[in-house]
């Protein structure tokens, strides 16, 4: 036949359109796009569905050591199944840099859990938490033009916080090669202090995590790395934004002109402090840094995707099991929030949380859950147009979506390693039926049918945001 497979008669939606067409998919590729295609293997009958580039989660930690005794509950073929699951075909999981550890040796520890591993995607970012002469002068270069193009800094967490001066010359070697900083922006003295605070108090239970980081710290913190970037002019990511005030700090440097983008997450939209009253230790089901807010940080966090302050929506995916001395029941965690592992599942939940609560519920249309959820995060981190779009030439990475399937969300559903979700209970309107990896299927009506090892690690190009591409290349 002509080709491997078509999926006909469904609504094909991108960044910028809705076209009801088929698609035709040859050698992992989509081949063609029209009305009525013919001459494949396969049919997929898609009436009445929506046919939806497989979504790219750019913010994923996996198999991520967290602290003494602390074990992370995904490996690489639960996260990637989770995330085909919930209809993602990219994740874009951190490779972190332990202290004194070469880079090269990080990430040859996480090729080692990964290859082989993988139900979709992946493409690792580096976290860089030790940024020695070699680290800034030798490696960081090396590895960018080897196609690890986007690298996280933290502002906050022992072990990991860069000061003033490190996060400058991180900058400035992002600025010379072109590649892109993610900054996790909090104030580590503030949450330090107001931590101590707490204890002295005897106010340790796991609700008192919020208390200990308000979002004047993470305010001033997205206003520093803002500065920070405008003092190399190098374009900043302020990644996982919780609140208005925060929000308001990128919309205000976008306005001056400076390339400061903005990601938030699902726990943003649906979570609030709130969630944890009552709960007692079963408040660390949602502890996570920064911290869900309230109801008007929520519509903050909405409006930035809508007005286009935000660019990307992640799930910040960093699972922990609850029913576990290695996971959310520490027993270290019991004596204060400040040892309660941070971080909660996500990565099989995002798309249809915001399908659902965004899409169905009318405050995002469909073409912006497409841009918001692959195709800007495949533009940002130079993964575009191979991901994120449905588009002749790009990989067949497709969800075929039921908007109208009602269902309940429970972790049972998006399976991943953790045993609990933050979303359980959420009605959810809409559910990709059909999850497809450079043309096969990965997921079909909520059953993995693709092998581990479908998916492959991606080397990416530089972010069109820090690179100068050329203006006529596709
Ligand atoms: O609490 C969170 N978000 N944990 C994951 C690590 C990070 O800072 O993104
Ligand atoms: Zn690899
Ligand atoms: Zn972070
Ligand atoms: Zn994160």
């Amino acid at each position: 036949a002509l080709y491997d497979t078509i999926i006909s008669g469904g609504t094909v939606v991108t960044a910028s359109d809705r076209i009801l067409c088929d698609v035709a998919i040859k050698d992992g590729r989509v081949v063609a796009l029209g009305s009525g295609l013919t001459d494949a293997d396969e049919i997929i009958d898609a009436t009445g569905k929506l046919v939806l580039p497989g979504g790219v989660d750019a913010h994923v930690h996996i198999s991520q050591p967290s602290g003494e005794g602390i074990v992370m509950a995904d490996d690489f073929a639960s996260g990637t199944r989770s995330a085909a699951l919930g209809g993602t075909t990219t994740i874009m999981p951190f490779c972190l840099q332990e202290k004194g550890q070469s880079l090269r040796a990080a990430l040859k520890d996480y090729h080692a859990k990964a290859d082989g591993e993988c139900h979709v995607d992946v493409s690792f970012h580096l976290i860089i938490s030790d940024p020695t002469d070699q680290v800034l002068g030798q490696e960081l270069p090396a590895l960018v033009e080897d196609g690890y193009t986007s690298f996280k800094i933290f502002m906050t967490y022992e072990g990991l916080a860069l000061n003033d001066r490190e996060i400058l010359d991180v900058m400035s070697v992002a600025r010379d090669t072109g590649a892109l900083v993610m900054v996790h922006a909090e104030n580590y003295d503030a949450i330090r202090f107001l931590t101590e605070q707490l204890e002295k108090r005897g106010q340790t239970a796991p609700r008192f995590h919020g208390t200990s980081r308000p979002i004047a710290v993470e305010r001033e913190a997205t206003h520093r790395a803002i500065s920070l970037a405008e003092l190399v002019d190098v374009p900043v990511m302020i990644v996982h934004v919780s609140n208005r005030e925060a929000m308001e700090q990128i919309r205000w440097a976008q306005n001056k002109g400076l390339t400061v983008l903005g990601e938030t997450c699902t726990q943003y939209l649906v979570l609030t402090e709130k969630d944890m009253d009552g709960l007692g230790m079963e408040g660390t089901k949602y502890v996570c840094s920064p911290p869900p807010r309230d109801t008007a940080s929520q519509e903050a966090c909405w409006e930035g995707l809508r007005t286009g302050t935000f660019t990307v929506f992640s799930s910040d995916h960093c699972p922990f099991r609850y029913e576990d001395e290695q996971g959310k029941l520490t027993p270290k965690g019991r004596t204060s929030f400040r040892w309660v592992p941070n971080g909660i599942p996500g990565v099989g939940a995002r798309l249809p949380v915001l399908f659902s609560e965004g899409v169905m519920k009318g405050r995002i249309d469909l073409e912006k859950f497409v841009a918001v959820t692959a195709t800007n995060p495949a533009k940002t981190y130079g993964l575009y147009p191979k991901k994120g779009t449905i588009a002749v030439g790009s990989d067949a990475d497709i969800a075929i979506w039921d908007p109208k399937k009602k269902q309940t969300l429970t972790h049972e559903l998006i399976r991943d390693g953790a045993d609990y979700t933050p979303y359980e209970g959420i009605e959810i309107t809409g559910w990709p039926v059909l999850t497809m990896l450079r043309g096969k299927a990965v997921v079909e009506n909520g059953e993995l049918v693709g092998a581990k090892g479908a998916g492959e690690h991606l080397s990416r190009a530089k972010s069109p945001y820090a690179a100068q591409r050329d203006p006529i290349a596709s």
